[in-house]
């Protein structure tokens, strides 16, 4: 017995930033931008907060679910940088829906959504649970080095929760990790201690965007396949693909690697650009609302990002 997707909520902040407007900034183009990666605009926070993005997500999805905080057992945030060192994203936000369980944070980049659900998984397997609630969320705009063309273009403010309860539509789960921080690293910023002496880096995103699109490309590739054969299925048994939204490219390139319509990928990436740790669910819920995916239907989800870390899963939806 593990779980079932009870709902979902997302949320991003009103602020759209085109592809023009980033054009006044850096040397860049639409029309660069659009064949280049599919994006044509994003959202980014001026005056919320990511504990502002985090709460309406989270509730969001508890209205989905139909249960309320007082039923929540844990809450898992997925983020890369919370509003603050400590107390935990998860810890914001449960204060915020003043609910009374276990909260924390977990860092694994674009592909937190999938490690908190396995996460979670071990907590229903272990009958510790009887709802989860996990929100994913990234406020890449204040970590973005916005006179760097190669990597402004390509991100969003932006996010979504999903409520779990106990149920038997997580199929198969699978997360990777290969240590590697020379293709793409964001460092801490300052460091207050008047004795470290080594040289300190800009708090920003660094990307070999060539390595990680290779890495990417791979990744979803052989993580959709070993996810699909773990839940004893074939590929042509899945009816739809909820991929990490980076780049239209390399959903195209993944359609065609594993040999899946392309019509069964869903694709938001042209509002929001990549929301890294939001991108999942943000999908997954945007497909879920839209009618994109049905009761009944098998999604396979596929992420990859920093660390180097992938995840995919199997699951049947039951909304
Ligand atoms: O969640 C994981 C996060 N990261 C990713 O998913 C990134 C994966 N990588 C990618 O999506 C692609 O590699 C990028 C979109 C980052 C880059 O696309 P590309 O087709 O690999 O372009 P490139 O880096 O090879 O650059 C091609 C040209 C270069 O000019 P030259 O050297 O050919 O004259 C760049 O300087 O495009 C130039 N360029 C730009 N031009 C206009 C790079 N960024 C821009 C820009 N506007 N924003």
């Amino acid at each position: 017995m593990s779980f079932t997707i009870l709902g979902t909520g997302k949320a991003v902040p009103e602020y759209v930033m085109t592809n023009d407007e980033l054009s006044t900034m850096v040397e860049t183009s639409d029309e660069w931008i659009r064949t280049r990666t599919g994006i044509e605009e994003r959202r980014v926070c001026k005056s919320e907060t990511l504990t502002d993005l985090t709460v309406t997500a989270a509730k969001a999805a508890l209205e989905d679910a139909g249960i309320t905080a007082a039923g929540l057992d844990l809450i898992i945030c997925s983020t890369m940088r919370g509003e603050n060192i400590t107390p935990s994203q998860g810890c914001m936000i449960q204060k915020e829906l003043g609910a009374d369980c276990p909260a924390f944070d977990v860092n694994a980049a674009c592909s937190g959504f999938i490690y908190a659900l396995d996460i979670a998984d071990g907590y229903f397997v272990r009958k510790k649970v009887k709802h989860v609630l996990i929100v994913s969320m990234d406020n890449l705009s204040n970590i973005t080095d916005w006179t760097d063309r190669s990597t402004c273009v390509l991100f969003g403010d932006g996010g979504a929760a999903a409520v779990l309860g106990e149920g038997d539509d997580l199929l198969s789960i699978n997360i990777t990790a290969k240590g590697d921080d020379r293709v793409l690293i964001i460092p801490h910023g300052s460091n207050s201690s008047p004795f470290y002496e080594h040289e300190e880096k800009k708090a920003v995103l660094h990307m070999m965007g060539n390595e990680v699109y290779k890495f990417a490309v791979k990744a979803m590739a052989d993580g959709i396949t070993k996810s699909v054969q773990d839940a004893g299925l074939a590929l042509s048994d899945v009816d739809c693909v909820i991929p990490h939204q980076a780049n239209i490219r390399i959903i195209n390139a993944s359609a065609k690697n594993l040999d899946i319509d392309r019509e069964k990928f869903f694709c938001n990436v042209q509002h929001y650009g990549n929301t890294s740790s939001g991108s999942v669910p943000l999908a997954l819920d945007e497909a879920s609302h839209s009618g994109f995916i049905k009761k009944g239907d098998i999604i396979a989800m596929c992420a990859f990002g920093a660390g180097l870390t992938t995840g995919s899963c199997v699951i049947r939806w039951n909304k």
